[in-house]
């Protein structure tokens, strides 16, 4: 029976350390896995490296470097970057593990004993940043319709898999599973590709005299396999395909795929193919988020390695911490669109989310907690009318937004409350009610405002987690919120009187430029 939520992102090359891009999915990928964690359901998110194929061969060699060896040093890079990032992934597998490459030759000699691998000869484009394979009739210009970069052309025997045979079943597939995909822009896209035009077989191998670099044939060792029909399978072989069945029948169907659009295709049309055809369920649904774009010259171009047109997220959580890199890049692009990557909007959206809007929030509250109670928490009380609607229907419109994968509107549910906060601050004046002696009323107001701040940093934790940590330590709460509980959390009435309140200095502090 499956229980877990099964959550995966892509398995990254490694011919160069990973940028914003890569960072973007992990990070999404680790907020929707906290936020299942956060509701008690029991997750497995996982992450890794494809470390295949003739763009890692090409850039070792460049480096003087065996396969293995470039390897082994590059997924260094990505490690470290998950744990700068605060990525709690549950597994991290590399595509040149024993557990998975035993993984691979099954299913191709489970798929050869089926006759939907066959050999033949291979006429046609490779483009190698791309690991693709096109045929005469897509390209133009001699290039790759998908980067634009030039192509090699390949003539030689290699090994098929029968993806036409499947395409038929796909397009009914998809017809009942409008899900399958998402976006629905995505799904439009694949849908109407698959009517448009009659799929190839996959070609998926290579002869050994031209790339050594890859999982070897079981049943002709002058082949390796390529490494797209590699990678995918490591979806599969993470939770123990074929050989750990009790396991793998607790995970399998996964419920997300992230991946960028770019890899659609691969994703939406061979995955499911290659799962069907070893009768195993397609997973529940494929999320292709869409691209961070950096401005170059006069045009907007997908941020890439192998343009060399990176950010590098390192530098970045150097200059403006992890929370709040993980913020902007949720937050300032609904996930599914594309985005302009700026560092103008980048300090726009931190100084006024973070540090005007939730830092100001929380250092001005807790400044008051000092002045009025001698830093202690005034007794419990019912929230001030301003907050009973924001606070009651916040959770339940956070909730809808984060199981659809909606990112972008879950936190614009959480800035309602931010908000209000700040907005009841303004208006209830509790500088006057402190001069005036009103006491009632100013301990009424401030432990509204304790308990909305409360109840925001919760909602924000799968996103900003140290500094909803923070918020908690400051509100002079002991509570490990990694174990903590959505739906107890958010009950109003937590924050008990007589707590000694340890202010930090402000969260975000503001940036003046990069
Ligand atoms: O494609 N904007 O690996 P890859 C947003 N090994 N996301 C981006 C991005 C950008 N500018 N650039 C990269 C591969 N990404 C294969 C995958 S899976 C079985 C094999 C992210 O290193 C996005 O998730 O080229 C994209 O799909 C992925 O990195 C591509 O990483
Ligand atoms: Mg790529």
């Amino acid at each position: 029976m499956k229980n877990k939520i099964y959550l995966t992102t892509p398995l990254y090359y490694v011919n160069a350390s990973p940028h914003i891009g890569h960072a973007y999915t992990n990070v999404a990928g680790d907020v929707l896995a906290k936020f299942f964690r956060l509701t008690g359901r029991e997750v497995y998110f996982l992450t890794g490296t494809d470390e295949h194929g003739q763009k890692i061969k090409k850039e070792a060699e460049i480096r003087g470097l065996s396969p293995l060896e470039f390897v082994d040093k590059m997924v260094e890079n990505f490690y470290h970057l998950w744990e700068v990032l605060g990525i709690e992934y549950d597994d991290f597998i590399r595509t040149t593990e024993a557990r998975h490459e035993r993984v691979v030759k099954k299913v191709l000699e489970i798929l050869y004993q089926k006759g939907d691998i066959y050999h033949s000869l291979y006429e046609g484009f490779y483009c190698v940043p791309c690991e693709s394979f096109w045929a005469k009739p897509d390209i133009k210009e001699g290039k790759c319709p998908d980067c634009g970069r030039p192509l090699d052309f390949i003539k030689e025997k290699n090994y098929f898999f029968r993806l036409s045979h499947y395409q038929g079943w796909l397009i009914e597939y998809l017809e009942s599973n409008p899900e399958f995909v998402r976006p629905s822009v995505r799904y439009n896209e694949v849908l109407s590709f698959l009517k448009g035009k009659k799929l190839n077989d996959l070609c998926i191998s290579r002869p050994k005299q031209r790339l050594e670099w890859g999982i070897e044939f079981p049943f002709d060792s002058n082949y390796v396999t390529y490494v797209w029909f590699d990678a995918l399978l490591n979806y599969i072989s993470s939770v123990g395909v074929f050989y750990e069945e009790n396991r793998f029948k607790g995970f399998w169907p996964a419920d997300f795929h992230f991946i960028g659009k770019d890899i659609l295709r691969q994703h939406a049309i061979y995955w499911p193919i290659i799962l069907k055809a070893l009768g195993i369920e397609p997973p529940q649904c494929v999320f292709a988020h869409g691209w961070w774009l950096i401005e170059q010259e006069d045009s907007l171009e997908k941020m890439s390695k192998s343009k060399g047109n990176i950010v590098n997220p390192l530098n970045l959580v150097k200059e403006i911490g992890k929370d709040a890199l993980r913020f902007f890049l949720l937050r300032e692009v609904p996930f599914g669109l594309d985005g302009k990557f700026s560092y103008k909007a980048l300090v726009q959206r931190i100084n006024s989310d973070l540090a005007n809007d939730l830092g100001n929030l929380v250092f001005r509250s807790l400044n008051m907690v000092e002045k009025y109670f001698s830093g202690f928490t005034p007794p419990r009380g019912e929230p001030l009318p301003e907050y009973k609607e924001a606070v009651v229907n916040l959770l339940d419109k956070y909730t809808g937004f984060m199981r659809r994968v909606d990112f972008f509107q879950a936190l614009e549910s959480v800035w309602e409350l931010v908000r209000v906060a700040n907005k009841s601050v303004e208006e209830r004046k509790p500088w006057i009610l402190f001069k005036e002696k009103k006491t009632e009323a100013l301990e009424n107001f401030i432990y509204s405002l304790l308990e909305a701040i409360r109840i925001i940093a919760i909602h924000l934790y799968p996103f900003i987690p140290d500094t909803a940590q923070s918020i908690y330590t400051q509100l002079g709460l002991q509570r490990d919120l990694k174990k903590a509980n959505l739906s107890e959390e958010t009950k109003w009435g937590l924050l008990s009187q007589g707590l000694k309140i340890r202010k930090l200095p402000p969260l975000f502090p503001r940036i003046e430029n990069i």
